[in-house]
């Protein structure tokens, strides 16, 4: 889960390229890549997302940040996706609200909106509020307004096959239904792969050829929350962060874990502290797993032989091209795009069974 091995050239372009001496510890230094090559990861969903990304920095000169919002656009337009854009599970009143963020390494500008609804591509309204406005969060109607005064469309993202799940997940709710997981573990739909209340999420982290980093989070967050609640897509050091001397991180998956811990900034503290980017988002699962505890408002938080009951995957890309992902248990595979092509590989598993 590496790239491959740097010539002393491709050093030095990445060294002109920003790579400020002292960046990193020089126990962290060895893996290089190939000069001059770009690199994109992405959550598994994320594979036509990442092939768009390193083609428009590589062909077009885009900046990371524009090609992640770009590639992640895929998938928010794409219905068949439940966690993401059109198509994406609603909150429990039926409403579709959207979170999405991104950021920029060269400016280390950061732009999001929460909790938006009717527009079909919040990542690309999360890069005009970074671009145009000097705020870092718009959330719910002021976010819309802002969307719709740019000239995006009102569009309704609720399918009627989400529709239909909702209704089904509504006929079913307990009075309580604040908890989770429901006590009732039936799927309500097939396709999300039995869970009975899934998080879903695309994230992408973005290296140009030039060694400048960008990405973005976008997600519908988690399926039948309660209205208002925003998730760790839109916030800044949570489901996403870069730093352009060090590199990038995101998350996908319990959003409430990846904001107790504030993890995609600790990813990046952890590459700068000398982590490859695969020990990088283990060391924060795992400082995730330590904050978890059984007795938690969320319980279970914790299986019977303590490890976390609920998923959650940091993806991340150092600003050599190292590039790697880790995730709580399972078997998740990450997409990843770079001169070699683009391609699934394994998570690494931070508490394998
Ligand atoms: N990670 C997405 C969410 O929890 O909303």
């Amino acid at each position: 889960m590496s790239s491959p091995v740097i010539s002393r050239r491709g050093l030095i372009k990445c060294a002109g390229a920003g790579l400020a001496a002292g960046a990193f510890p020089s126990s962290a230094v060895p893996n290089f890549r190939s000069a001059g090559s770009p690199v994109a990861i992405s959550s598994a969903n994320g594979l036509a997302t990442v092939t768009h990304a390193v083609q428009r920095m590589t062909e077009d000169n885009l900046r990371p940040v524009s090609a992640a919002v770009e590639g992640v656009g895929i998938v928010e337009a794409d219905p068949a996706d439940r966690s993401v854009g059109l198509g994406g599970l609603p909150d429990e009143d039926g409403k579709v609200t959207l979170d999405a963020a991104c950021m920029d390494g060269p400016t280390h500008n950061a732009g999001s909106v929460a909790a938006i609804q009717d527009i079909l591509h919040p990542a690309q309204v999360a890069e005009l509020v970074m671009d145009r406005t000097d705020h870092v969060n718009l959330v719910a109607d002021g976010a819309r307004r802002f969307a719709l005064d740019h000239g995006f469309e009102a569009t309704d993202l609720l399918t009627e096959s989400t529709r239909k799940i909702w209704l089904k997940w509504r006929s079913r709710r307990t009075d309580d239904d604040r908890l989770w997981p429901l006590d009732d573990k039936e799927p309500v739909d097939s396709a999300l792969q039995g869970e009975a209340r899934p998080w879903g999420t695309i994230h992408c982290s973005a290296l140009s050829p030039e060694g400048s980093l960008g990405c973005c989070t976008t997600t519908s967050g988690l399926a039948f929350k309660i209205p208002g609640r925003i998730g760790d897509s839109p916030l800044i050091g949570c489901g996403l962060y870069c730093d352009d001397g060090i590199g990038s991180a995101g998350a996908t998956g319990r959003g409430e874990a990846a904001i107790l811990s504030g993890g995609s900034w600790l990813v990046v503290e952890r590459m700068r502290a000398g982590d490859t980017p695969e020990e990088a988002c283990l060391h924060a699962l795992r400082r995730v797993g330590e904050q978890a505890y059984k007795g938690s408002k969320w319980q279970p938080a914790l299986w019977e032989d303590d490890r976390p009951s609920f998923g959650l995957t940091f993806y991340a890309v150092r600003k050599d091209g190292l590039y790697g992902s880790a995730s709580m248990f399972g078997k998740p595979k990450f997409a990843v795009a770079d001169g070699a092509g683009a391609r699934l590989e394994n998570c690494a598993i931070a508490f394998p069974s």
